[in-house]
């Protein structure tokens, strides 16, 4: 008998196909997450838990299936799962690392240019009739070539866009819990604690997880030591900026722009204050979000959960060792 599993949205038809050939799949099939409620209730009879990270997945929810083995998120982030609980209870838990860094390092790319050059303000500007003539000071933006980039947070995805940046001559500064020697000598990255970071930087990019450290990292306080020309640029988790701090940044001026992917809350209402301003992009977090990548990051999840059910080690597991 195949074992039983739970996916908890559309998945591409490859990995979908795959999932089948191996065991018996119950999908949530619409646009919209399952609610926390329905999620307890499907999962109850079954062995493996494909999610993505719009689901929460908490003790609660681990306890509510007693037949689970495995719990494969669909993301490299997993901040969603209280993986202490997984761990606790011997459930592997299984991410995508890898295959979305260049993905997601493009994109930072894409909204730091956008933000720079004021594309959005651009788009906007021509579509509501304003475009009568060439002007010598209309929308005049930040220049990136030559610039000082700093970038929190140099794992994969952070070493991604600091390669990225050779090609504008920037100078990369990169500040992390740990000094990262090899990427210091290949990518020719320079260490700064957090505050000499943000106060050096013209742009400033955050790739960190989001943890109880990282939570509001910045806030009143790191985004004053921030240029006034600065543009603040998030790929990471919302929660890592303070949402309310960020408004008073941007309409007082202390910074200037800001681009995101990612927000507090996410999805954030369309009437919320951030949007109201014109120096702040937001886009509903789709930085990996290629076709490759998608179907990539989907075959890997896929991979994970089969190799949980069959009581093996997760090719990507957060917990090694359960
Ligand atoms: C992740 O994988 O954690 C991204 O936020 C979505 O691809």
């Amino acid at each position: 008998m195949k074992p039983k599993i739970y996916v908890t949205r559309h998945l591409p038809e490859v990995a979908f196909d795959k999932l089948a050939a191996h065991c018996e799949v119950e999908i949530w099939d619409e646009e919209f997450p399952p609610s926390y409620e329905v999620l307890t209730e499907k999962i109850r009879d079954k062995e493996g838990l494909l999610c993505l990270l719009t689901d929460r997945i908490d003790p609660q929810l681990m306890d509510a299936a007693p037949n689970l083995k495995v719990i494969s998120q669909c993301a490299v982030g997993f901040d969603n799962i209280d993986i202490a609980a997984a761990t606790e209870r011997g459930l592997p838990v299984g991410n995508t690392p890898g295959v979305l860094t260049d993905a997601t390092a493009d994109f930072a790319w894409s909204l730091l240019m956008s933000a720079a050059r004021r594309v959005g303000e651009g788009i906007e500007y021509v579509k509501t009739g304003q475009w009568h003539t060439w002007g010598l000071t209309l929308l005049l933006g930040a220049e990136v070539y030559g610039a000082t980039l700093g970038i929190i947070g140099m794992g994969r995805i952070g070493q991604a866009v600091a390669q990225r940046a050779s090609g504008f001559n920037m100078k990369v500064l990169y500040s992390d819990a740990f000094r990262q020697p090899e990427a210091e000598a290949n990518l020719g990255v320079e260490y700064r604690n957090l505050d000499d970071l943000l106060a050096e930087s013209d742009f400033v990019s955050l790739h960190v997880n989001l943890t109880e450290e990282t939570r509001g990292l910045m806030n009143a306080r790191t985004m004053a030591l921030m240029k006034a020309s600065a543009i603040l640029i998030n790929t990471s988790r919302g929660p890592v900026i303070d949402p309310d701090d960020l408004y008073d940044a941007l309409s007082s001026g202390e910074i200037a722009y800001a681009a995101l992917d990612v927000t507090d809350p996410e999805p954030i209402p369309a009437d919320h204050k951030l949007l109201s301003l014109p120096n702040c992009i937001i886009v509903p977090h789709i930085a990996s979000a290629t076709i490759s990548t998608r179907t990539k990051m989907a075959m890997m999840a896929v991979d994970n959960l089969l190799a949980g059910l069959e009581g093996k080690p997760l090719p990507n597991q957060v917990n090694p060792g359960v």
